[in-house]
């Protein structure tokens, strides 16, 4: 049998092992995993991860983040770490074995603990994903999602993850392989995408699939993408919708459950390992693969074309083969997708990017019929409608005293004068009261208070309403995390109240400024206790000298020039 469709390892143990362990798990000490966890050990226990037997150890991991190998010298480009809390790692001893649960606490796997550390996260950073630079998704997860302490060990399965969606579309590296052997399929070429199908990634796939003489999975990503991304609900929905463009009896859609980490060059070598595990015998590897979009100075993380680079020096050791693509662009005159270095000189190019056509969808414009399908754009209009009928969240941050509550509340009333969506007002007094009643104003209280607003606003604006919250919010990472949850439904303004300190003591309106002074209020925002100014909000009002109604006014004219509400 060829060996692209012989059985791969698993890590699963046996139905009756299972009971039992499950049945002995109650006793373990258990590690909730978060979402990117579940992904990662899917992959590790269904073979997708193959040759890992569990989450890196220290050794391994060293060696992983310095040279793209395990320290037995098997080629992986990615550390897959189990990080927990500090809290949780000093109830573990080495040698223990731990229950590893998903979120409703239903155990997945045991981990024998051979390892714990404590990583350097700037040298991951750097090295695995080659900037220290909070910019980076996978960068911002590693300093403020992860865990501090990293856990490694062997891996023994009970069962897979639950999925509710879509169950019918997901296959492990097993139930693939066994489809091609049963479907008679020798060569395969996957697409990977995280992206709803155009025209042009369906010619670069019809391409492929002839240039390599193969049958073509569509093989998309349902775990976790780039922040941002359209949900994979709609993506599926859209890969369906299409699907009837392709010949049956060479095509098939399959659902990847992974966590990417836009690694651009190491996350495609690990992508073509993973789908080697899945028995593809090539992989498609396009422009800017696995892109985290710009660095903090505004510049791209990775060079277009060195994803391909890095896959085409390691192919034939992972033993799959690359199918390279340059940027695909229409040719007006041809009616055709072309390479863009085949394109005819002299021939009109025409091209809309991402973000372009994320402002047409925002603005409710146009996409003309050459770029998209019209079944996909329908049912991302379904998802995504224009910026003017989708919910947002404005976030006033400011000392005690700066105007933070009359603004928004003159903001709200505006708001429902204009009508059409629903207005809350989540006021850092009313917050306290409701929501917060138990909480003080140490760092860790505020932080859950806001973090408590954040979910509000970002469920709020999920569903089409309009969220307005008017907390202090001093700490700078605090608000970035909020800013995260939000922009997963919609936008986000940060609207800075910059009421200096000294004219908020002056005007005291509750008298807490001299009860600060005194010493009778300890850790007071300003005067004991630290505020970040925000660098970059979308707006800053200055209330001194401007009256209430115009700073109010200044948010409309800035959700107007946002497309937010109809002008
Ligand atoms: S935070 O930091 O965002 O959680 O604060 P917030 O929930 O907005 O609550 C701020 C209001 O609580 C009153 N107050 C204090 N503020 C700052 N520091 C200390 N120690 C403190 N103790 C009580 C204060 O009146 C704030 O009201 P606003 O609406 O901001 O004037």
């Amino acid at each position: 049998m060829a060996s692209n469709l012989a059985p791969i390892p698993e890590l699963y143990v046996s139905y009756e092992s299972a009971q039992k362990l499950k049945a002995e798990a109650g006793n373990l000490a258990s590690h909730d995993l978060t979402p990117r966890q579940i992904c990662d050990l899917e992959l590790l226990m269904n073979g997708g991860f193959n040759p890992l037997k569990g989450f890196l150890t220290e050794e391994d991991y060293d060696s992983v983040v310095e040279t793209m190998r395990t320290k037995d010298g098997a080629l992986w480009p990615m550390p897959v770490t189990l990080d927990v809390s500090e809290k949780f790692a000093d109830t573990v001893e080495l040698g223990q074995d731990i229950a590893l649960r998903d979120q409703e606490g239903v155990i997945l796997a045991t981990m024998t603990v051979t390892d714990k550390w404590v990583p350097n996260k700037s040298r991951e950073a750097e090295k695995v994903f080659g900037a220290d630079d909070l910019a980076h998704p996978a960068v911002n997860y590693l300093h403020n999602h992860a865990g501090a302490v990293y856990l490694g060990g062997p891996i023994t399965g009970i069962q897979q993850p639950v999925h509710y969606d879509f169950r019918a579309r997901r296959d492990t590296p097993n139930e693939l392989r066994a489809y091609f052997r049963k479907m008679g399929w020798r060569k395969i070429v996957a697409f990977q995408t995280r992206n709803p199908l155009h025209r042009a990634h369906q010619e670069l796939t019809f391409r492929a699939a002839k240039e390599a003489q193969a049958n073509l999975l569509i093989h998309p990503v349902v775990g976790m993408t780039k922040p941002g991304d359209v949900d994979h609900f709609t993506r599926v929905r859209c890969y369906e919708a299409v699907l009837d463009k392709y010949p049956s009896s060479t095509t098939h859609l399959s659902l990847l459950n992974l966590a990417m980490r836009m690694a651009g060059p190491r996350e495609a070598l690990w992508h073509a390992i993973i789908r080697k595990n899945h028995g593809l015998t090539h992989f498609i590897v396009g422009r800017d693969h696995a892109g985290p979009g710009k660095n903090s100075q505004g510049e791209d993380f990775y060079g277009p074309y060195d994803a391909q680079e890095l896959v085409r020096q390691h192919q034939e050791e992972v033993g799959i083969e690359m199918v390279d693509f340059k940027h695909m662009v229409y040719v007006q005159e041809k009616a055709q997708y072309y390479p863009i270095d085949e394109v005819p000189e002299g021939a009109t190019v025409l091209n809309i990017s991402g973000t372009e056509l994320r402002r047409r969808l925002a603005e409710g414009l146009e996409i003309p019929e050459w770029f998209s399908f019209p079944e996909v754009v329908k049912e991302l209009r379904r998802t995504k409608p224009p910026r003017a009928k989708q919910g947002f969240t404005v976030f006033f941050t400011g000392f005690s005293g700066s105007g933070k509550s009359t603004i928004a509340n003159a903001l709200m009333v505006k708001l429902m004068e204009m009508g059409g969506r629903p207005v809350t007002l989540l006021d850092g007094d009313i917050v306290r009261k409701n929501l917060s009643s138990e909480l003080g104003f140490s760092k860790e209280h505020r932080d859950l208070n806001i973090r408590r607003i954040g979910y509000v606003a970002s469920e709020i604006t999920k569903n089409g309403g309009i969220a307005i919250c008017a907390p202090i919010a001093p700490y700078a990472a605090t608000r970035r995390a909020v800013r995260e949850d939000v922009e997963n439904f919609g936008a986000f303004i940060e609207v800075h109240v910059a009421t200096s300190i000294e004219e908020c003591e002056k005007r005291d309106r509750k008298g807490l400024y001299k009860l600060a002074r005194e010493g009778k209020i300890k850790e007071f925002t300003g005067i004991s206790d630290p505020y970040d100014v925000p660098e970059n909000p979308e707006l800053r009002v200055e209330t001194e000298g401007t009256d209430v109604d115009n700073c109010a006014h200044q948010v409309i004219l800035k959700l107007e020039q946002m497309g937010l509400i109809a002008g």
